[in-house]
């Protein structure tokens, strides 16, 4: 998968997930707050009926004590009175744990069964005081009694014509009560419900340590709690919600709990009571209902992922089949706009794959050979080449390709009817755009007009070297006519004197032998120079042989022998040893030396004849190259001709004819050399030459000077 891709996959999943979180948690919350809610509302309800029921508790005592009240046995306290609170008692005695008269200061008239002593004072106690300033009914806080029962005390004002005449009150188990209305309050595994007086002393909680504590103590420092309780001791109603970690000195970690409290009226005091639920209620209540909810938002998840999945997956394949197929006909296009550039062009072009074997031929190429396409993919074009161009072709072709280069090459290809043409056919490796090798192009021009003016041209140039051969046997003649006379004269006189022997009749064997041999070796010598002249003559075609210079150069000294006597010149030479031999035309390099030297002979004809010398010379250039020169003492070179020495028929003698240094430098070329001449120091000129060592360094280099030498091979076609 592309990176991009990948990339695009991830943020998907990541937004699923996150989906899936956010669903997940706004699912919980929105249940989590109706949990609560519901909490609140059962806990309120709860609290509501405990409330209620409390107050009609003491509602129902406070009514039964004030009909008792009004009884006037009661008010004034006699023996009657005592005998009716007795019977109020016994009636009752399931629920309260002792009835007592107090009078106008509150100090204790009568109490049955007999707990506390007549005559106790008991309007140091709150609720009494609050009896004995208010006149109205009160409840005490709860106590512990001294049988170490919880209990409350319930006081109802006595009057005689409206005037405070004491109370009559009865002590009330409040454990009693507290089973009866608290204890039950169970909600959850941890709810439970507590109670506070309005002094926020606690009446009551299942933890027993915690009762006749004030409820600051208990929650000391717990702004929330505190708030509830004032609201509480306010004698408001409503639900809160609260956290804490300690409970008076003890640390209980952290904890939050939902509360819900209701006054309870109790005639002119209150109490406050609260239910209370710890929050892991609540959680707990929620497990499944979240376990569930994780299941099916999973389940979400993992669809959301298959789906998102399967659709990127579509969603690719589409891009990519588009892309592709826009590809293709992009393709399509260019190979069409290739094809009809490649039939319309003037070229022949063709194309190889990696295989090296050819997969395309333009127009351009069939129409010359005349063959179909498939005649000629593959290795089929090879039939068309010429025999003898085939295997150099077949070798440039493979050598470049395994190089992956370029390469240029001529060759003959057979035509439509028959004959051959010659192309020059260039071909490049293809390379895709990231650089992967695709095989090769190429593309040739039919040359075969400029090979025939080449031919033309060197026919021209043979012919006229021929004539310029001809032409230095001219130069010569004097001094081959001498050359020949000796060998000539020699024959004469021997065969004279040899006969006038016989006819004196003193010839002895071995004397007539002695002039034979001298007449042999003088026709040998004749004949010698004869076939010297012949081959500078002939009209031989260009050879190449393997040679070494130093034989031509000396071959030439003997040639230019008895000109440079008739002349008075001396040549010298000074020769390398280790001469590397050459590729070349013998007849040809002798020519070129004869002209160097005939024309240092000429440029010597004014030079005083004890300097007339000239010195040919051969190095080896340590390069693949050997360099001849010649240098005479003669007038030397007028630096503004220096040019034009090279021209055909620049001359400055009367009789010259100027094609000898234009023949020079042809051939010195056609043999991969070339010629420069100057002025040497010391007065007169210095030509100086290199030859090639060897054959070329590639094909392709041969088939170029090829195409400009003069020693090209016969035609071909
Ligand atoms: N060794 C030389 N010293 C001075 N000038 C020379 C020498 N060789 C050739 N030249 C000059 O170059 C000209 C051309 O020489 P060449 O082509 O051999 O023709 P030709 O010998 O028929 O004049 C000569 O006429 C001569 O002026
Ligand atoms: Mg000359």
């Amino acid at each position: 998968m592309k990176p991009r891709y990948k990339t695009a996959f991830i943020v998907l999943a990541l937004a699923i997930a996150g989906g899936c979180v956010f669903l997940f948690n706004s699912f919980y919350r929105d249940a989590k707050n109706v949990a609560i809610a519901k909490l609140n509302q059962q806990q309120l309800i709860h609290a509501r009926e405990v409330a209620l029921g409390i107050e009609d508790f003491f509602g129902t005592w406070i009514r039964s004590l004030s009909s008792l009240s009004q009884l006037d046995v009661i008010i004034v306290g006699n023996a009657v009175g005592k005998r009716y609170q007795q019977l109020y008692y016994e009636a009752h005695r399931e629920q309260i744990m002792a009835i007592t008269r107090l009078d106008e200061r509150g100090v204790i008239v009568d109490s049955y069964p007999a707990r506390d002593e007549v005559g106790t004072d008991l309007s140091h106690q709150k609720y009494i005081r609050e009896l004995l300033r208010d006149h109205r009914a009160v409840v005490s806080n709860v106590f512990k009694t001294i049988e170490g029962v919880d209990a409350v005390a319930l006081h109802v004002p006595i009057f005689r014509d409206g005037e405070f005449k004491g109370s009559i009150g009865i002590l009330i188990n409040f454990e009693d009560l507290a089973r009866r209305y608290l204890d039950p309050i169970r909600i959850s595994q941890t709810g439970y419900a507590w109670v506070i007086d309005h002094d926020g002393t606690v009446l009551y909680t299942p933890n027993q340590a915690y009762i006749g504590k004030t409820i600051f103590a208990v929650m000391k420092g717990n702004e929330a709690l505190e708030a509830i309780v004032k609201d509480m001791l306010d004698g408001h109603e409503g639900v809160a919600r609260y956290g804490y970690d300690k409970l008076v000195d003890r640390n209980v970690g952290p904890a939050t709990k939902y509360v819900a409290y209701m006054p309870v009226r109790l005639g002119p005091t209150s109490w406050s009571i609260c239910i209370a639920s710890a929050e892991q209620d609540i959680f707990a209540d929620l497990v499944t209902f979240r376990n569930k909810l994780a299941v099916v938002i999973g389940g979400l998840f993992v669809c959301g992922m298959v789906f998102a999945t399967l659709g990127a997956k579509a969603w690719l394949i589409v891009t990519e089949e588009r892309k592709r197929r826009l590809a293709e006909e992009k393709l399509r296009e260019s190979e069409a706009r290739f094809r009809t550039v490649a039939d319309t062009a003037p070229v022949m072009i063709w194309m190889s794959d990696t295989d090296k074997l050819c997969c395309f031929f333009n127009q351009g190429w069939l129409q010359f050979t005349g063959r179909r396409l498939d005649q000629e993919l593959g290795n089929g074009w090879s039939e068309g080449v010429h025999a003898e161009d085939s295997e150099r072709c077949h070798k440039v072709y493979v050598t470049s390709f395994d190089a992956r280069e370029s390469f240029t090459m001529e060759y003959r290809l057979r035509r439509k009817d028959g004959s051959y043409g010659w192309v020059l056919d260039t071909g490049t490796p293809r390379f895709s755009a990231d650089n992967v090798f695709l095989g090769y192009i190429g593309s040739c021009i039919d040359i075969s007009d400029r090979k025939a003016s080449e031919l033309e041209a060197q026919r021209h140039r043979a012919q006229l070297a021929h004539l310029s051969r001809v032409a230095l046997m001219g130069e010569m003649s004097a001094s081959l006519a001498h050359e020949l006379n000796q060998p000539l004269t020699g024959i004469v006189s021997n065969s004279a004197a040899g006969r006038r022997l016989i006819d004196a009749a003193r010839a002895t064997l071995p004397e007539l032998r002695e002039l034979l041999t001298d007449i042999n070796a003088d026709g040998r010598r004749a004949s010698e120079v004869v076939r010297g002249i012949r081959s500078m003559v002939k009209k031989g075609e260009p050879t190449r042989q393997q040679m070494n210079v130093n034989d031509i150069v000396t071959s030439v000294v003997k040639i230019v022998h008895a000109d440079a006597v008739l002349r008075a010149c001396q040549v010298q030479i000074s020769l390398e040893a280790d001469l590397p031999r050459i590729d070349g035309d013998p007849v040809q390099l002798q020519q070129v030396l004869l002209n160097l030297v005939l024309n240092g002979f000429d440029a010597m004809s004014d030079t005083p004849v004890d300097l007339r010398k000239v010195m040919i010379a051969t190095e080896s250039n340590g390069d693949r190259t050997i360099r001849v020169s010649v240098r005479d003492h003669g007038s030397g070179i007028p630096e503004p001709l220096r040019e034009r020495l090279f021209a055909p028929f620049f001359t400055t003698k009367t009789e010259g004819i100027g094609m000898g240094l234009a023949i020079v430098r042809s051939i010195i070329e056609s043999h991969g050399g070339m010629i420069e001449a100057e002025n040497a120091a010391g007065g007169g000129a210095l030509f100086h030459f290199t030859l090639s060592v060897h054959a070329p360094v590639s094909e392709t280099r041969v088939e170029r000077a090829a195409g400009v030498a003069l020693t090209e091979q016969p035609a071909r076609t």
